[in-house]
C-alpha cells in the first residue's frame, strides 16, 4: 500500500511542518474573512459581467450569480470540514494528501495550477482593462494594439472601423504581472496592511455602486428579464435563454474564485480550527450576496446590448454622466484587481513550494528561498513568467474558462474527498462538521461537474490536454521523487 498511488501523507508529518512554520500566527476570524473576500472580489464582478451579461445572460446575469453560488457554496462547506481537521497551508492539494492518497493530491495540486495561475492571468488582463480607463480620464490613449491581446485587438479595430493591427501585445497586463512578481519576491509583510486598506476600498466602493446606482435604475432594462435564445447562423452557438444563463454561470464562477484561499493563511490563523471553516464560508456568503446586487444594479442601469465588455462597472456610471464616480470605481479596481493578483500568485507558489518539499516537484526550482529576502524566488519569477506572456497575448475569456474548469474539478473533488474521509477515518477530530453528508457533498459534486460540460468544446480539448500531461509527470517524475517513496525504498532496505 505504501508504494502505492495512494499513499498517504501522515497527519503527524503535517503537524511537524506546521510546527517548524515560523509564521507569526495574528489572524484573527475577521482578519480571515477580509482576507477572503480581498481574493475574491476582482476581475469576475469588475469585468467579466460585461461579457456575461452582453453575450449570454442579459438582465438574468444576477441568476447566473445565483447558479455558480450555489455550487460555491457547497464546495465551502466541505472545504470547511477539511480545513478543520488539517489546518495546514497547502489548501485542497494538502487535504487529499493527507487523507485520499498521493495521486489524487498531486492531480489536484495540478488543477490548481489552472486555478491561481490562470486565475491571476485573467486579473492581469481586467487590470489592463480599468488601467486603460484610468490613463483615458486623464485624456491619455494607448493604441489598441499595445492595451490587448490580438484577438481582442481585432475586435476592436473592427468595431471602429479599422484594420485589424499586424501585432498587438496587451503591455499593461505584461508588466503588472512583473511588478506583483517584484514584490513577492521581495516578501509581502510589507504589503500585508496596504492589502487590508485595499480590502476596505474595494468592499466601499462595491457598496457604492450598489446603493448609488440604485438612484439610476431603469427597470425596464430589465425586460425581457432572460432574453430570448438568439442562435448565430454561422456557429450554431446558441445565447441568452436558459442556456446562456448557464453558460454565463460558468463565466461568473471565475468572481467567486479565492474563498478557498483562506485555507492557505491558516498557518497565520490564532484559531485555525474555527475560524479559518467561518472565514470561508462567511466570505462567501457575503460575496454571493453583493454580486447580486450589482449584477441587478449594473443591467439595470445600463441595456445589456450596450454594456462595456472591457470596464463594464466603471463604463455604467460613466454612461449616466456621473464621471467622478468613474474616477473612483476605476481607482479602487485597479488597487483592488492588483490586490486579488498578489494573492493569487502567492497562494501559487505556497502550494508549489509545498509540494517541492513533498518531493513531487524539483526542490531547487520550486522550493529554494532566497537567501535574504527568504522567499521562494525561483518559483516565483517562472510564475511571473508565464504570467506575464499568457496575459499578454490571449483573450480575457479563453484564461478565465481554463481557470474555472481546473477550479471546479478541484472543487468536485473535494467535495467526494470530505465524503470519502468521513467513511474512512470516521473518528477524527472534526472542529466544523459539513452539514448533512453526504447530501451536501454529492449536490457540490453534481452542480460543479455540471457547470464543466456546459464550458466550450476548446476549453475542454485544453484541459483534457492538461490533465495528460499532469498525469505524465506524476508518473516520469514525481511517483519516484515523492518523500514517501524514498522513506519506503530506505525501510525495505532496512536502513530505517
Ligand atoms: N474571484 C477573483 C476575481 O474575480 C479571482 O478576480
Amino acid at each position: 500500500m505504501s508504494n502505492s498511488i495512494w499513499r498517504r501523507k501522515p497527519i503527524s508529518a503535517f503537524e511537524a511542518d506546521m510546527k517548524k512554520s515560523e509564521l507569526k500566527r495574528v489572524l484573527t476570524k475577521w482578519g480571515l474573512t477580509s482576507l477572503g473576500i480581498g481574493a475574491v472580489i476582482g476581475g469576475g464582478i469588475f469585468t467579466l459581467t460585461g461579457i456575461a451579461a452582453h453575450d449570454f445572460a442579459g438582465p438574468a446575469l444576477a441568476l447566473s450569480f445565483v447558479i455558480a453560488g450555489i455550487g460555491c457554496m457547497f464546495a465551502s462547506l466541505c472545504y470547511a470540514e477539511f480545513a478543520s481537521v488539517l489546518p495546514v497551508e497547502g489548501s485542497a492539494y494538502a487535504y487529499a494528501y493527507g487523507t485520499i492518497g498521493e495521486f489524487f493530491a498531486w492531480f489536484i495540486g495540478w488543477n490548481l495550477i489552472l486555478e491561481y495561475m490562470m486565475g491571476a492571468t485573467t486579473v492581469a488582463v481586467a487590470w489592463s482593462g480599468y488601467f486603460g480607463k484610468l490613463l483615458h480620464l486623464f485624456h491619455i490613449n494607448l493604441p489598441i494594439w499595445l492595451m490587448n491581446d490580438p484577438t481582442t485587438a481585432a475586435i476592436k479595430a473592427k468595431e471602429l472601423g479599422e484594420a485589424a493591427p499586424a501585432f498587438a501585445f496587451n503591455l499593461p497586463a505584461f508588466l503588472i504581472t512583473w511588478l506583483v512578481t517584484a514584490i513577492l519576491v521581495k516578501g509581502i509583510k510589507e504589503a500585508a496592511s496596504t492589502n487590508n486598506v485595499i480590502v476596505i476600498v474595494k468592499i466601499a466602493v462595491v457598496l457604492f455602486v450598489i446603493v448609488v446606482g440604485a438612484f439610476y435604475v431603469d427597470t425596464a432594462n430589465w425586460h425581457p428579464f432572460i432574453p430570448e435564445t438568439v442562435i448565430d447562423p454561422v456557429t450554431l452557438k446558441e445565447s441568452f435563454g436558459w442556456d446562456g444563463v448557464v453558460t454565463a454561470a460558468t463565466i461568473v464562477f471565475f468572481a467567486y474564485i479565492g474563498f478557498d484561499a483562506v485555507s492557505t493563511q491558516a498557518g497565520e490563523a490564532i484559531n485555525p480550527k474555527k475560524d479559518v471553516p467561518f472565514a470561508i464560508i462567511t466570505s462567501l456568503i457575503v460575496c454571493t450576496i453583493l454580486y447580486i446586487l450589482v449584477s441587478l444594479v449594473l443591467t439595470g442601469m445600463v441595456h445589456y446590448s450596450k454594456l462595456d465588455i472591457t470596464a463594464p462597472v466603471a463604463s455604467a456610471f460613466e454612461g449616466v454622466g456621473l464621471t467622478w464616480a468613474v474616477f473612483l470605481i476605476v481607482i479602487a479596481a485597479t488597487a483592488g484587481l492588483f490586490s486579488v493578483m498578489l494573492v493569487m500568485m502567492l497562494a501559487q507558489t505556497r502550494i508549489f513550494l509545498g509540494m517541492a518539499k513533498d518531493g513531487l516537484l524539483p526542490k531547487k526550482l520550486f522550493g529554494d528561498l532566497h537567501p535574504t529576502f527568504k522567499t521562494p524566488y525561483k518559483s516565483t519569477i517562472l510564475v511571473g513568467l508565464i504570467i506575464s506572456i499568457v496575459a499578454a497575448v490571449t483573450p480575457i475569456n479563453k484564461i478565465a474558462e481554463m481557470c474555472s474548469m481546473g477550479t471546479l474539478l478541484a472543487f468536485a473533488m473535494v467535495c467526494g474527498a470530505v465524503w470519502l474521509l468521513r467513511i474512512k477515518e470516521p473518528n477524527l477530530d472534526r472542529p466544523y462538521r459539513t452539514p448533512l453528508l453526504p447530501l451536501v457533498a454529492t449536490l457540490g459534486m453534481g452542480f460543479n461537474v455540471f457547470l464543466m460540460t456546459k464550458v466550450r468544446p476548446e476549453t475542454w480539448t485544453a484541459f483534457l490536454i492538461w490533465g495528460g500531461l499532469g498525469i505524465i509527470i506524476y508518473f516520469l517524475y514525481s511517483y519516484k521523487r515523492s518523500n514517501l517513496h524514498n522513506v519506503d525504498e530506505t525501510k525495505s532496505n532496512g536502513q530505517l
